[in-house]
């Protein structure tokens, strides 16, 4: 933990142009700068840093928020990691806030078994390259299988003498201790006896994010039946083999350019790809994928490419692993390989330029891959049709995001000829159902997944980027729109007083856009559809009177990656650039200069929104009611729309005729 204050003075010192400077060649661009996007390929620069602001953006992927951001995103960095580099950059202590005896002694384990873990690593590669055992029998067997140098250093891969306890003793000798090389595995100790785990092995270090080794896997060079042709490490205080990806490390980097990730299942498979030029892979290691898995996939790229081997075993393990990855909300796609072929064979067979081509040409994505999996025993049978419908609709339904079920939907209408209607009922049925089971648990798992995340976050300001036509897109939630610039009214002008009132004694006071703002949407009980802009909202009323509260930075540099992206998309100057407005019949360019004016008109703006969606589900619901028969509640419901009808003329009037937005 990092206390506050020393997080309050990396924030202050860290100068955005800086920091992104140490990536980016920046052009000064009037107050901004500008250049190309370190996160997408792109040749005319779109990628803008505000120094004022203290904020990027980038107006083609959509990527932005403040300095600390910027590191965790380029340096695929944590949180505490990203402010720790940026402590280092700029020269601060940084004073981690005091820790328990026994967390000091767990994290001193912890760093003890990784420290031995990066000796025997070292020692494994030693022993590969340069004793007569490890050449003759390791690197020679490597060679066979025409794993190149650079590949076997890049991976750093090793071999781990034959016999007893050679390794043991030699790091034993190197002041090792007993205690760590048991608890990493590397060693086996009983009472009586100790030998190495992977005496004969060749070894692949298991690295985490970071590039750390933290466990192995080590292949048999034996044909013997009897002996498991990989080891692992087991389990341990620094390997989790369930969130921990083979290859992670040296993919990561590339998984974020080329914006997805290649998912294989074996070692070998991970190496041949690198071989053959294909970077963005990792590997689950053989155990069944896991959703810890999935998410540190996702903290890269939200696209993955299932990559199994055309067996009966692959083809299972790609079903199990598509219904997983659906429901993270990633895009999932399906390559299956020639029968009896694995990626690592497959990619040995051709060059790497046919790799690449077959695999963009044969990848499909998850309808057409079950579609064609099942079709063939369902051709001209309607039960077996149905039920490869109704199996490829559970898989649609397992999607958190309505948008992308609906893609899926007209696509799995399309192939399966089956009418969209029929689909959409029945996905309803599948969600109503997991719905209620859930509430039957009373939430009571912690897969809690919030609605929100920030890379689907609709981004506004795209349609300023020169060359590109302006496209709408689509809100994600009623009003998305008003409560946006809502939000990004209170985070621009929360403390100005611009409001004048008399009380009963005739004394004047004035007021600032914050209470304005937030004391209208209170008394009308307004709240949103979206969590987040529920949780902005009550923060800005957290701090209505809180003199030193200063809304932008305390946003921008906001711990919840949710809340600062969402602050940047909104500060982020395009934004507002083609609004103007007017007043006394003038055109004022400077928003600022009539808040008196605007505030309210945004505000009333927001209510006649919510007033026009509530009367479009009245309309819905008082159809329904018709169509039942249903007089009493239709009466009922006839009376709530001619009030609200009211209230919604009453809104516009007042906003006069010409629309604000
Ligand atoms: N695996 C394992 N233990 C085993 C067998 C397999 O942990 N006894 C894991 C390994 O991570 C392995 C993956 O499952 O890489 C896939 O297994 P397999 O296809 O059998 O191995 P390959 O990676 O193809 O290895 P090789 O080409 O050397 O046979
Ligand atoms: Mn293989």
């Amino acid at each position: 933990m990092i206390d506050q204050a020393t997080i309050d003075r990396i924030i202050d010192a860290a100068e955005i142009s800086e920091v992104v400077g140490e990536f980016v060649t920046l052009k000064r661009r009037g107050v901004n700068m500008l250049g190309n996007c370190p996160f997408h390929n792109e040749k005319t620069p779109s990628f803008t840093v505000s120094p004022a602001k203290g904020i990027f953006k980038c107006f083609g992927c959509g990527k932005g928020g403040n300095a600390v951001n910027f590191i965790m995103e380029h340096e695929t960095l944590s949180y505490p990691e990203a402010l720790k580099w940026l402590a280092k950059k700029y020269h601060i202590d940084v004073k981690e806030e005091e820790e328990s005896p026994e967390q000091i002694k767990q994290k001193d384990d912890r760093e003890s078994m990784m420290i031995v873990s990066a000796w025997a690593q070292k020692y494994f590669t030693r022993y590969l390259h340069h004793e007569d055992e490890g050449r003759t029998i390791g690197l020679s067997y490597l060679r066979e299988r025409s794993i190149r140098d650079e590949i076997i250093q890049k991976f750093e891969l090793g071999f781990c003498p034959d016999g007893k306890d050679s390794f043991t003793q030699s790091a034993q000798k190197q002041g090792y201790k007993m205690e760590y090389l048991e608890r990493t595995g590397l060693t086996i100790k009983r009472d009586d006896w100790v030998r190495d785990r992977f005496a004969g092995r060749v070894m692949f270090p298991i690295h985490n994010i970071a590039g750390r080794v933290i466990a192995f896997g080590g292949r048999t060079l034996k044909s013997d039946k009897n002996t498991a042709k990989y080891l692992n490490s087991p389990e341990s205080d620094i390997y989790h083999k369930s969130r921990v990806l083979y290859g992670i490390y040296q993919a990561k980097r590339e998984i974020t350019r080329h914006d997805k990730c290649y998912l294989v299942e074996g070692y070998t498979d991970v190496l041949s790809l690198h071989q053959a030029g294909i970077e963005n892979v990792v590997a689950s290691s053989g155990t069944a994928l896991t959703h810890d898995q999935i998410r540190l996939i996702k903290r890269f790229t939200p696209n993955i490419t299932i990559l199994y081997d055309g067996d009966a075993a692959g083809i299972k393990a790609s079903l199990r692993g598509i219904d997983l990855v659906l429901e993270e909300g990633v895009n999932v796609k399906v390559l299956l390989l020639p029968e009896g072929e694995d990626p690592d064979s497959f990619a040995r067979s051709m060059s790497s330029s046919q790799l690449t081509a077959y695999i963009e040409e044969n990848e499909t994505d998850f309808i057409r891959f079950k579609t064609k999996l099942l079709m063939k025993s369902a051709a001209n049978d309607p039960i077996e049709k149905s039920r490869l419908v109704n199996d490829i609709v559970r898989s649609i339904a397992i999607v958190p995001d309505a948008i992308t079920r609906s893609i899926y939907i007209q696509d799995c209408s399309r192939l399966m000829d089956v009418r969209e209607e029929v689909l959409y009922t029945q996905v309803r049925k599948i969600i109503q159902k997991q719905t209620e089971d859930l509430r039957n648990k009373g939430y009571r798992d912690n897969n809690y997944r919030p609605q929100f995340e920030p890379q689907s976050e609709p981004n506004f300001a795209l349609d300023a980027t020169p060359g590109r036509p302006a496209e709408a897109p689509k809100p994600k939630y009623t009003c998305e729109i008003e409560e946006r610039e809502i939000i990004r009214i209170l985070l621009k002008y929360f403390n100005e007083e611009v409001f004048e009132e008399e009380d009963e004694n005739g004394e004047k006071f004035t007021f600032s856009v914050g209470q304005f703002v937030l004391e209208e949407i209170e008394n009308d009980g307004l709240s949103s559809d979206n969590e987040l802009i529920n949780r902005v909202l009550a923060l800005f009323a957290d701090n209505l009177e809180n003199p030193d509260f200063k809304p932008t930075s305390y946003f921008i540099h906001h711990s919840d990656p949710h809340i600062s992206h969402l602050a940047t998309d909104l500060l982020a100057d395009k934004y507002i650039e083609s609004k103007r407005w007017k007043k006394g019949g003038a055109f004022v360019e400077e928003e600022h200069e009539i808040l008196d004016l605007i505030v309210p008109k945004i505000v009333q703006e927001y209510k006649l929104s919510k007033v026009r969606h509530m009367l479009r589900a009245l309309e819905t619901q008082i159809q329904t009611a018709g169509k039942n028969a249903n007089w009493e509640a239709l009466m009922e419901l006839q009376n709530q729309y001619i009030n609200l009808k009211k209230v919604a003329k009453y809104l516009s009037e007042q906003l006069g005729n010409r629309t604000v937005f």
